[in-house]
C-alpha cells in the first residue's frame, strides 16, 4: 500500500448510520490528537493511483464526551460527483479509514469576544454537525443568556438530531431556542425560505424568541458558501460587522466548499 502521508494516521469505522439515501454519520476511531469543539480534521483513503483523496470534515461531538476525544461522529453527505463522499458512505463497520491527527478551525468559543450574551448558530445541511459538538461542551450554559441554534435544510427528513435536540432543550431550559428551516416544502412547525431573507424580515429573530442586538449576540455562520456570503451581507445591513482578531465584530463564519 502507499506510505501514509504526513499528518494522517489509521483509524477504523466502527459504524455508519444512514439518515436518507445521501445523508449519512461515520463513526470512526482514530488516535488523533485533541480538539476544541466546532473544529474539523481530514477523512483520506487512497485514490488507487500512488495518491490520497482528503477532504476536510467537521467533528459532531463533543471532545470531552464520556468515549473520549478519539471516538468521533462525522455527518456527511455523499455527492454522487464527488470523489470522495460517495467513498465514505460506502465504508462499513471495520473498515480502514485515515484521519488527520491535528483538527484545525476558529469556529470554537475560545475564538469569541468576552461577553457575549445571545450566541446565535447559523447551519445549512451537515454544518449543524460543529454546532452540536459545541452546544455538547460542559458548562456552556454558565457563560450564555440565550443560544440559537438554527438549521436549515432542503426537506424535512434532513432536520436530524431531533433525540439531541430534546437534551439540549432539557439542559439548557429556557436559554435553548432552536430554529429550524425547511425551503422546499411546507411543515408544521418550522419556518419556510432562506436564512438571509428571515433575518432581513425578522422572522428568525421571531421564531427563536430572541433579538439580535449588536451589543450582545455574536453570530457563527457555518456551510454552504453562498448562504454564508448572503447571510453577511444581510447581517452587514442590519448594521452588524464581521468579527476579526484584530478587529471585534459580532459574526464569524466557516465555509464548507
Ligand atoms: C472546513 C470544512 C468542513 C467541512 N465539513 C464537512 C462536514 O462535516 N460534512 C460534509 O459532508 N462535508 C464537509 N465539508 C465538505 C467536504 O470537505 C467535501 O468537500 C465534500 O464531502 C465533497 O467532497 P467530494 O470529494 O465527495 O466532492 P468534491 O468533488 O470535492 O465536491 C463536489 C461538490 O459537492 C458540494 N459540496 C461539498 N461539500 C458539501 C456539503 N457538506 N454539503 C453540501 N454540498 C457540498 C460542492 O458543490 C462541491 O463542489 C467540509 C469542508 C470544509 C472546508
Ligand atoms: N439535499 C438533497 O436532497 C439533494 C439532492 C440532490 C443534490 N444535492 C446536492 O448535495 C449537496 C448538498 O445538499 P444540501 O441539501 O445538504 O445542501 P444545500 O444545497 O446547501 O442546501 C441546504 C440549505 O441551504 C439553503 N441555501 C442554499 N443556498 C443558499 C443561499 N444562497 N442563501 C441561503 N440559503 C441557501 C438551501 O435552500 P434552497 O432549497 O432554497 O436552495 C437549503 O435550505 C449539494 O451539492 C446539492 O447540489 C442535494
Amino acid at each position: 500500500m502507499t506510505e501514509i502521508p504526513h499528518g494522517l494516521i489509521k483509524g477504523v469505522v466502527l459504524k455508519r448510520h444512514d439518515w436518507t439515501t445521501r445523508l449519512f454519520s461515520l463513526f470512526v476511531e482514530a488516535p488523533i490528537n485533541t480538539y476544541q469543539a466546532g473544529q474539523f480534521t481530514k477523512l483520506a483513503l487512497p485514490d488507487g493511483h500512488g495518491d490520497w483523496v482528503r477532504r476536510a470534515y467537521s467533528i459532531v461531538n463533543n471532545p470531552k464526551q464520556m468515549e473520549g476525544h478519539q471516538q468521533m461522529e462525522f455527518l456527511i453527505i455523499a455527492d454522487e460527483s464527488g470523489e470522495l463522499s460517495p467513498r465514505l458512505k460506502a465504508l462499513n463497520s471495520g473498515d480502514e479509514i485515515f484521519v488527520g491527527k491535528e483538527a484545525s478551525g476558529f469556529m470554537t468559543i475560545n475564538e469569541m469576544p468576552q461577553g457575549v450574551e445571545d450566541l446565535w448558530l447559523l447551519s445549512t445541511g451537515t454544518a449543524i454537525g460543529p454546532f452540536i459538538s459545541i452546544l455538547e461542551t460542559p458548562l456552556l450554559e454558565i457563560r450564555f443568556k440565550n443560544i440559537v441554534l438554527v438549521h436549515a435544510v432542503r426537506a424535512q427528513s434532513e432536520l436530524i438530531y431531533q433525540e439531541r435536540i430534546q437534551q439540549l432543550f432539557n439542559r439548557y431550559n429556557k436559554r435553548f431556542h432552536y430554529v429550524p428551516i425547511v425551503s422546499r416544502e411546507h411543515v408544521t412547525g418550522t419556518l419556510c425560505g432562506r436564512i438571509p431573507t428571515l433575518l432581513l424580515n425578522r422572522e428568525l429573530e421571531k421564531s427563536a424568541q430572541c433579538q439580535l442586538s449588536k451589543a450582545h449576540s455574536f453570530l457563527y455562520i457555518c456551510g454552504n458558501p453562498n448562504m454564508v456570503k448572503d447571510t453577511s451581507d444581510a447581517l452587514k445591513e442590519l448594521g452588524f460587522n464581521k468579527h476579526l482578531r484584530r478587529k471585534l465584530g459580532q459574526f464569524s463564519s466557516e465555509n464548507y466548499w
